[in-house]
């Protein structure tokens, strides 16, 4: 199976999962990619059934609009009862690394308020240890550069990502070369860099299941 292929099994075993939880008031928040954006149009034929979303991005809520599916801002909802999203990297504990869409900042605060997170993605996602894939760090555009430098001295090669505007008007680093064996440890000193906003490691708020897509179906993993 192709990559895509494996994307569109997971995002319709999203749905198959919470299919049969979906109440009158129950609230979904939407992630941001090409995973998540796969598991948006399996809500298009239900759209009627889905009576609230949140989005992490302007794009994903963009998309849910096209299929007439009402999004809401976060501070006008009183809970989301789950969050489905994909991963650039996901290790045996669920603790991921996110924010190769730049959306990480709004992807974190949905993951907070969420009641379940369901990660979606295809079986290339899955590491031992995250790092492999460049760290993204969304900053304040004035403390790029200080960012930068305390991000050399945690031992990282960090690297302005040119272009690229945040939903929230910041930048974003990725930082390259910087294998994380302590995801709590390294997700805390980042967010105590003055200037970052956030950081991509999911850690301190992991996936609760991971729904991924191998060659031999769509497997169930919870942490180990
Ligand atoms: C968006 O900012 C990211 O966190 C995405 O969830 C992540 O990059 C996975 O994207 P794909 O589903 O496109 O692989």
């Amino acid at each position: 199976m192709t990559q895509d292929e494996l994307k569109q099994a997971v995002a319709k075993a999203a749905f198959a999962y919470i299919e049969p939880r979906l109440e009158k008031d129950t609230v979904l928040g939407i992630g941001t990619g090409s995973t998540a954006n796969l598991f948006i149009d399996c809500l298009a034929p239900v759209s009627g059934r889905i009576s609230a979303t949140v989005a992490s991005s302007e794009s994903s809520a963009d998309r849910l609009r096209s299929h007439g599916i009402p999004v809401y801002d976060l501070n006008t909802v009183d809970q989301v009862d789950f969050y489905i999203d994909g991963a650039d990297e996901s290790n045996h504990a669920l603790q991921l690394i996110k924010g190769g869409g730049a959306a990480l900042t709004r992807e974190k605060i949905v993951t907070a308020v969420a009641g379940e997170f369901i990660c979606i993605a295809d079986e290339s996602k899955l590491v031992h240890t995250l790092g492999d894939f460049p760290l993204p760090v969304e900053v304040i555009p004035m403390a790029r550069s200080h960012v930068a430098r305390e991000l050399v001295k945690l031992g990282g090669s960090p690297v302005y990502r040119e272009g690229v505007v945040t939903d929230n008007g910041n930048v974003i680093l990725d930082v390259f070369n910087f294998p994380i064996p302590q995801p709590l440890a390294t997700e805390a000193a980042i967010n105590g860099i003055t200037g970052v906003v956030t950081n991509g490691l999911f850690a301190l708020k992991p996936a609760d299941v991971l729904l991924l897509g191998t060659a031999d179906g769509v497997k169930t993993l919870f942490a180990q």
